[in-house]
């Protein structure tokens, strides 16, 4: 802009070119207020090529796309609708310029020949408020790239553009772009689109190949944003090349068209998704059929999904499943006619030096009339957007003209004004309301869509469609595969692994691992983890492969169990025959061999021995405190008085006599004061003692521990470090056998029937070395065998007291009555000294 001193200045633009249209040309259309057109007649992707010469490109040198005229024409079809609508702009006639901008490579001249005013003078000048241009709006480009071009010169007229198919989401950026509108969803949606289609199949290992331009870079990198943190990986990403304006392809473009496709041969991936203008395609999928590359699901993006050129390309159906993104069909009747209508004036009647102005198609119609069947049967889906985008512009004249039944003002109609209007029109049309949010977009619905090649079918179904307000895919139908049983293509790095199994990461992406079974003791909560299993809770326990843990299964001794059976059997066979031992003795208590046993004190040691026997139940079953008190302190407790019984009566064979000889006044105390009991009460006292002792130190609560055996099992016990305590209890009985063994050692010269050494030394062995052994084996091996092993020791010990003391004495009772008189005693006794002497 000039500095602020200059009042007005005008530029000559190199416009000379553009001639005055012409009348009947399909491009142009006189009116009371002018909108303009940019479509894409022809394409070349390659931008502006001709650098060598200061000329306008020329258009019409390259290919042809019928799909910009298609376009083209719905532009034309709403214009000629609007002026033969008697109340939406009465009196008032709509006209429109157009100019082919070949896709990119035309995009400035054109928009400069639309701002300029009748004489082709573009002012230079401070204030455009009060500026008329040649066109009040402007329709397209088609691109992103262009359109931004475009945008950038008419946001300083706040001319309004609406565009509809340039999909970018910077130009729903009104502080950069303010005066874009648009009537086609946005790249966010067409990209969620496609990865709710990909959510839907279970596609989660994708191929992306994007051309070399904005389009293919933007739209692969926003894919690949919003794929970056979710469960779909891309197996790998190709630039396609840029084929030059003559489709011709250089020896590097087919090296790397040849190793693309090969790539995608080799990959395990069989959905690719290609974002790239469909010019771009042709020479592409011809090297895939070349390489017979089959079995693939190409999801295109809205730019070739409904190409009509590529779809003839018929031999594509052997490559796989086509689906594409697009917007929704809205049926506009009498377009389809109107599409392939000639006007009557047949060519430009004036002679326009039209070669540089790209107002021109001589092949346009005749091609766009042998796509006319396809073009019929797949549907009005981006017209609609032209479509509406013209009835936009009619209701905000409308409204900035006050039209009524009767007529319109004709005012000089400003484009910032007619901008404001256009933001703020609401109307149905077709049956879908129009109106222009925040961003400047129109909310259309999106469809994803199946290449078909039946003859007299749409060749581009619609398989479900998409909510840009609810983000989600609804009415999906089925779609044929071209697959065994119509299955669905698998494209997945790794299959997903079973419940239980955690994945193991293989290489780089998240989607590829090894499932692994989770292992016994550990669990998997996918929700929490997948790649790692949990550990059970101490008291919990899993199988291989499991998605939770189960409380182990408590073991402890139960009377259903054999070798609880056994043991009980042996405890009761015990007790009846200790108890046939009280019967036998107390019947001949005054009988010598009976009183040589110990007399009454024989009743001391059998009592406690009953007793001891009838408490064996306390093992069975699960432990409380009271039966593992019980466990640690009553049965030791009993050898204890047995034993000491014992002791004192070996010490009473072996020494009173001598005693009695040596220390008078000592065998008088031990006689007079009930010298035995008084011992076995001292050592019982004693005994309490340490068992209270040991009792305290450790713990009475029942434990749980684990089955070395079986994980499965836990096993409910009394205190685990019982042994230690065992040890410490069993040194006083220990003692008490050593004592007991010497004085029977020293007697064993005695009469047979005094002679008990044998017995003892047996019983103390045995009970001495089953402790022994019974902790050592607590010691290493902490399974449910250690209560059966107690038991079975304590069980043993009892049944060696009972029938290993008692037992020969009831024998000789029984069945040697004879040896059992006084006489026979003393007649042994006096051979016994005899001898001795
Ligand atoms: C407009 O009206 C003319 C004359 O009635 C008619 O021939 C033409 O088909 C109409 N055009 C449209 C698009 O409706
Ligand atoms: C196509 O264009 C390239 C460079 O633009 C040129 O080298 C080549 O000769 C052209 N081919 C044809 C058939 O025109
Ligand atoms: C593709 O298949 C055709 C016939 O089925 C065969 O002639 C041709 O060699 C194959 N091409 C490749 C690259 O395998
Ligand atoms: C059309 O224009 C060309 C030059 O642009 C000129 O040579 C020719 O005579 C003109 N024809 C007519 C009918 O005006
Ligand atoms: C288009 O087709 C018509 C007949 O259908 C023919 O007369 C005309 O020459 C063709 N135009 C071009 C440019 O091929
Ligand atoms: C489609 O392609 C075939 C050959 O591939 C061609 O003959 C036919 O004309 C094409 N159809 C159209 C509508 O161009
Ligand atoms: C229509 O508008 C014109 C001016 O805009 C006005 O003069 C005329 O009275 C209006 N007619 C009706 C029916 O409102
Ligand atoms: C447009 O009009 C419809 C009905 O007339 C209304 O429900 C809707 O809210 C309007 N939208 C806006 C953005 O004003
Ligand atoms: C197809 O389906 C049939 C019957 O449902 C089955 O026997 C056959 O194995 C299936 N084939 C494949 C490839 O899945
Ligand atoms: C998995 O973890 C989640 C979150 O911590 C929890 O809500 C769910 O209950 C767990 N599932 C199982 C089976 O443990």
């Amino acid at each position: 802009m000039g500095p602020q001193g200059r009042a007005a200045c005008s530029l000559l633009f190199l416009l000379q070119a553009l001639a005055e249209p012409a009348e009947n040309s399909e491009f142009f259309l006189p009116g009371d207020y002018l909108l303009g057109g940019l479509f894409t007649l022809h394409a070349n992707v390659k931008g502006i090529v001709h650098l060598n010469y200061l000329k306008v490109p020329k258009c019409k040198e390259y290919e042809m796309k019928v799909l910009g005229y298609n376009l083209m024409q719905a532009m034309r079809f709403a214009v000629e609708e609007v002026n033969n609508d008697s109340s939406l702009l009465p009196n008032v006639l709509l006209g429109y310029e157009m100019v082919d901008s070949c896709y990119m490579s035309n995009n400035v001249q054109p928009v400069l020949y639309f701002l300029s005013q009748d004489d082709y003078f573009l002012p230079i000048q401070e204030d455009y408020s009060q500026y008329v241009p040649r066109v009040v709006a402007i329709i397209g480009p088609d691109n992103s790239e262009s359109t931004k071009t475009v945008a950038n010169f008419l946001s300083l007229f706040l001319l309004p553009q609406i565009t509809y198919s340039a999909i970018n989401d910077e130009l729903g950026n009104k502080g950069r772009f303010p005066a874009v509108l648009r009537t086609v969803p946005g790249a966010d949606h067409q990209t969620e689109a496609i990865v709710q289609m990909l959510l839907h199949f279970r596609w989660n290992w994708i191929v992306v190949l994007a051309s070399g331009d904005d389009y293919g870079r933007e739209n692969s990198h926003l894919l690949s944003q919003r794929l970056a943190h979710g469960d779909i990986c891309i197996a790998f990403q190709e630039t396609l090349p840029t084929p030059q304006p003559n489709q011709t392809m250089t020896p590097q473009d087919q090296e790397r068209l040849e190793a693309i496709v090969g790539k995608l041969q080799q990959s395990t991936a069989r959905v690719v998704v290609v974002f790239s203008p469909e010019l771009a395609l042709h020479n592409f999928f011809r090297e895939v059929l070349r390489q017979n590359l089959t079995g693939a699901v190409w999801i295109a993006s809205e730019s070739w999904a409904i190409d009509p050129v590529l779809h003839n390309l018929t031999e594509l159906q052997r490559a796989g499943t086509f689906l594409g993104i697009t917007t929704q069909n809205v049926p506009i009747p009498g377009f389809s006619e109107f599409r392939v209508r000639r006007s009557q004036v047949g060519r430009p009647a004036l002679n326009r030096s039209s070669a540089n102005c790209n107002q021109e198609c001589d092949t346009c119609l005749n091609t766009t009339e042998s796509f006319n069947s396809i073009l019929t049967l797949s549907g009005e889906r981006v017209v609609y957007s032209v479509y509406s985008s013209v009835y936009a512009v009619a209701h905000a004249l409308h409204s900035l003209l006050g039209c009524n039944q009767s007529g319109c003002r004709r005012d000089v109609v400003y484009p910032w004004q007619l901008l404001l209007e256009i933001r703020k029109v609401n109307f149905t049309l077709l049956g879908h309301q129009i109106f222009f949010n925040e961003q400047g977009d129109l909310s259309l619905n999106l469809e994803i869509i199946q290449w078909q090649w039946d003859l007299s079918q749409n060749p581009f179904r619609s398989v479900a469609s998409y909510q840009p307000s609810k983000r989600q895919l609804k009415h999906i139908h089925d779609i044929s595969w071209n697959t065994p049983n119509n299955t669905i293509p698998v494209s997945m790095c790794s299959r997903s692994c079973q419940p239980g199994q955690k994945k193991k990461p293989v290489g780089l992406h998240p989607c590829c691992f090894e499932c692994i079974d989770c292992l016994p003791g550990t669990f998997l909560n996918q929700t929490l983890d997948e790649f790692d299993c949990q550990p059970c809770p101490s008291s919990e326990w899993s199988h291989r492969k499991d998605t939770s843990c189960f409380k182990r299964q408590l073991a402890f001794l139960e009377w259903d169990e054999a070798p609880t059976i056994v043991v009980v059997m042996l405890a009761s066979l015990g007790f009846l025959s200790t108890l046939a031992i009280v019967i036998i003795f107390w019947r001949h208590v005054r009988t010598p061999v009976v009183r040589s046993a110990g007399g009454p004190m024989c009743f001391l040691m059998l009592a406690p021995l009953l007793m001891a026997y009838t408490a064996v139940p306390v093992y069975v079953g699960p432990p409380t405190v009271w039966s593992c008190i019980f466990r640690q302190a009553f049965f030791t407790l009993c050898f204890t008085i047995c034993i000491s019984c014992i002791t004192v009566r070996s010490f009473q064979i072996v020494c009173v006599f001598k005693m009695a000889r040596r220390l008078p006044r000592a065998y008088g105390c031990w006689g007079r004061y009930h010298g035995p009991y008084v011992f076995v009460a001292c050592v019982v006292m004693l005994k309490l003692v340490i068992v209270a002792s040991s009792v305290l130190a450790t713990t009475t609560m029942p434990t749980t521990r684990v089955d070395p055996d079986d994980p499965r099992i836990m096993i409910l016990s009394c205190n685990p470090n019982y042994h230690r305590g065992l040890l410490v209890n069993t040194s006083l009985d220990l003692l008490l056998s050593l004592l007991g063994f010497g004085f029977a050692y020293t007697g064993k010269e005695l009469p047979t029937n005094y002679n008990e050494a044998k017995f003892i030394t047996f019983c103390m062995t045995f009970y001495f070395s089953s402790s022994v052994f019974l902790c050592t084996f607590m010691a290493v091996y902490n399974g449910v065998l250690v209560t059966i092993l107690d038991l079975l020791v304590t069980v043993l010990n009892l049944l060696g007291i009972s029938l290993g003391y008692f037992g020969p004495k009831c024998y000789m009772i029984l069945f040697y009555p004879e040896r059992n008189t006084p006489a026979y005693f003393n007649s042994v006794i006096q051979g016994y000294t005899m001898r001795k002497d």
